[in-house]
């Protein structure tokens, strides 16, 4: 509205209410989106004001905003994790569909179901080329029919394998190469959590094997393809439980009378941090850029039974799969990812490694703590084609 004195008067009204089921968060979260809505006021003013207009290097009001919000979030687990953080942080300034990704070759594992599905679902309406690992035909093709139902005329494939059986994972490298003269983005999201406790046929605990050794020489294998493919990207689905352990190599790989699957999950999940920052160590201007990403609580088959209890409870403020993919969607497709390297991701934006005092390691004590994990995946793998300073 304009002034007598010649400026104008601008109103700056923001509804945020969560709708449906959802909605029995409001009342929990009214304080932090007043504290949102006040320091996008703040922010917005100083944007619009002359002291920035001269000089000033504060971000444009709705990205004050946006980060403002974000970080509100992340301060509250349950506000970031949940279905709140997911779309709350849609909604802020800069969150498009990411960047078309035509004619890039992706490889995902686990993608029969929930946010490998969803992830394939997603790269595949942007243009990529579709490769998934699955270990079953029935259920590769099932999922074959979605992705390409919802986005016809896709290249989508399969393959078959299993990650904890190194065999197989080395079937899988040596099928892929020669049908394909790049791979663009590989996404190591295969992973469950396990309640009893299970062997692999060379005998080891199956979510070590399965989402530690078994993606490590999946990557190795493929990393020359990946090279050729440069900038390319490696993926890595980890999860936000991880915050809960600190990573000793002597506790990886629980014995079946100690067996607890989520104790076994949440370091595996853990350990593969530790895997990702080695990989960089080791390929530093290499052109493949390395990161973790945690996707919040998404609803997936995978949550339904291995946390059934946990499901019950949270069922209303679960992401949907999609909202727990997008961060991989983004990070295959963002010119972003490949300026930065060995970060861990939620909803597009960097995090904490940790969350607690007792899980951070020194710098010096992670590079150790990489190198004896790479030594320990390179012995029971049988591979190490990348000796570090190589
Ligand atoms: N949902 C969440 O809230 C959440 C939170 C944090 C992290 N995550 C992570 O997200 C990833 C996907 O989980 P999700 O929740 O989407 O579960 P999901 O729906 O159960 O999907 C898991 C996928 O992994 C595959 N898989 C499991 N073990 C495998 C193995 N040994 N070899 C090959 N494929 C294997 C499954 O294939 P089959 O069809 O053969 O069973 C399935 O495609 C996992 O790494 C999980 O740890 C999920």
């Amino acid at each position: 509205m304009p002034t007598q004195e010649g400026g104008s008067i601008l109103t700056y009204d923001a509804d945020l209410r969560l709708k449906g089921p959802l909605s029995l968060a409001n009342p929990v979260l009214a304080l932090p989106f007043r504290r949102i809505g006040d320091r996008g006021l703040g922010g917005l003013r100083r944007a619009l004001s002359t002291e920035v207009d001269q000089g000033g290097d504060h971000p444009p009001a709705g990205e004050a905003v946006a980060r403002t919000a974000d970080e509100l979030l992340e301060a509250t687990v349950v506000g970031s994790f949940s279905s709140v953080g997911a779309r709350v942080r849609k909604r802020t300034a800069g969150w498009g569909l990411p960047p078309r990704m035509d004619g890039r070759v992706v490889l995902i594992t686990g993608a029969t179901s929930g946010i490998g599905l969803a992830t394939a679902v997603g790269m595949a309406r942007l243009g990529a080329i579709v490769r998934i690992v699955a270990r079953g035909k029935e259920r590769a093709e099932q999922a074959l029919a979605i992705i390409t139902e919802a986005a016809p005329g896709v290249d989508a494939g399969y393959l078959l394998g299993d990650l904890g059986e190194l065999d197989q994972v080395r079937a899988l490298a040596a099928e892929f190469t020669p049908g394909h003269g790049r791979l663009d983005v590989l996404v190591h999201n295969a992973g469950a959590l396990l309640k009893r406790y299970r062997a692999t046929s060379a005998g080891n605990e199956v979510t070590v094997a399965s989402q530690v050794v078994g993606p490590y020489p999946l990557t190795g294998l493929l990393l020359p393809l990946l090279r050729a493919s440069a900038p390319s990207r490696v993926i890595q689905v980890s999860s936000g439980g991880m915050y809960t352990e600190r990573f000793e190599l002597d506790e990886l790989e629980m014995e079946p009378s100690a067996y607890d699957g989520t104790v076994a999950y949440t370091r595996a999940k853990r350990a593969q941090l530790v895997l990702m920052h080695e990989w960089v160590r080791r390929s530093a201007e290499s052109g493949v850029v390395f990161h973790a990403m945690h996707p919040g609580w998404a609803d997936t088959p995978g949550v339904r039974t291995g946390l059934p209890g946990f499901y019950k409870v949270m069922r209303p403020l679960l992401r949907s799969s999609e909202e727990g993919a997008d961060t991989v969607v983004w990070l295959a497709a963002a010119p972003e990812a490949v300026v930065t390297d060995g970060r861990f991701w939620l909803d597009r934006r960097p995090r904490w490694e940790n969350k607690a005092p007792w899980t951070r390691l020194s710098d010096d004590r992670l590079a150790r703590a990489g190198s004896e994990l790479w030594a320990w995946c390179a012995e029971r793998a049988g591979w190490d084609g990348l000796p570090l300073g190589a």
